[in-house]
């Protein structure tokens, strides 16, 4: 599909662009002509899939590590696009034991937003153009996932985090918005779409009658991240193929 959005001269930053999603988001940032930097758990680029940082810069970054994030701004001259993609799940209820919900909570909700915060400044200073953050929440923002409350209040909250923070930061020209993905096959939902069943009967759920794909959550965050949604501040886009129609 072409793209008819021209970031040329735009930097990116998408914590979480190592894989799934954020990386269907930094390639299509990429192709729009942003210069794309990503980041993902591990030691470097090189142990990801052969091809799929080309032509992105990767560092490393444990979005728990509130040193590390605050270290990584050091890495940027100027920053007009921050995409948190960050993201993690407990399954085997897992997530009603207080260790592990602190866990997930401190990846999705706690790490996302020191990285807002470690960001914002380079947002604002940036020659004049207006920064602009996007949240990937979750239909989960929305509706209970069952059996996945650290993640589902984690993603609740990203929603209302988005809120707040566009409120804020509006005055400092910072646009706040999300996505909230429906199902997308990656490693993270790797448990629902290699068991054909549970993925049978979701697929049969969604009334578009398909799982998304990382592509298309690349572009509805580029709409958001553009200047086409230059009046949009604060808003979740739902990317869900209808799923929380019903
Ligand atoms: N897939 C879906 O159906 C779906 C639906 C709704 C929302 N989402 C949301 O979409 C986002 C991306 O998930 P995904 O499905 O694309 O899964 P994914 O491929 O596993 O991507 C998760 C990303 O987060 C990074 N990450 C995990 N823990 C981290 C930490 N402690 N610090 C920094 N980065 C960390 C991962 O790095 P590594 O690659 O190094 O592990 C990876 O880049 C998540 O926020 C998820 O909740 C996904």
């Amino acid at each position: 599909m072409s793209v008819c959005i021209n970031l040329d001269g735009y930097t990116a930053l998408v914590a979480g662009g190592s894989s799934g999603i954020g990386l269907g988001i930094a390639h299509k940032l990429r192709e729009a002509g942003a210069g794309v930097h990503v980041t993902g758990t591990r030691a470097s680029a090189g142990d990801y899939g052969a091809d799929d940082l080309r032509g992105l810069s990767f560092h490393s970054l444990d979005v728990t590590d509130a040193d590390a994030v605050a270290g990584l701004t050091a890495e940027f001259e100027s920053l007009d696009i921050l995409v948190s993609s960050v993201g993690t799940v407990a399954y085997g209820g897992e997530e009603y034991e207080i260790e592990t919900f602190r866990k997930v909570v401190d990846v999705n909700l706690n790490g996302v937003m020191h990285l807002c915060t470690c960001f914002r400044d380079l947002l604002q200073d940036n020659d004049g153009r207006e920064g602009n953050i996007v949240l990937v929440g979750s239909t989960s923002s929305y509706i209970a996932t069952p059996g996945q409350p650290a993640y589902s209040a984690s993603k609740g909250a990203l929603l209302t985090l988005t809120r707040s923070l566009a409120q804020a930061w509006a005055r400092r020209g910072i646009r706040v918005n999300g996505i909230a993905p429906g199902f997308v096959k990656t490693k993270l939902t790797r448990r629902s779409w290699e068991d054909e069943e549970v993925y049978r009967a979701s697929t049969g759920r969604i009334p578009l009658k398909r799982w998304g794909e990382a592509e298309e959550m690349g572009q509805a965050a580029l709409f958001l991240a553009s200047p086409l949604a230059s009046y949009i501040t604060g808003q979740m886009l739902l990317v869900d193929g209808g799923i929380t129609l019903l």
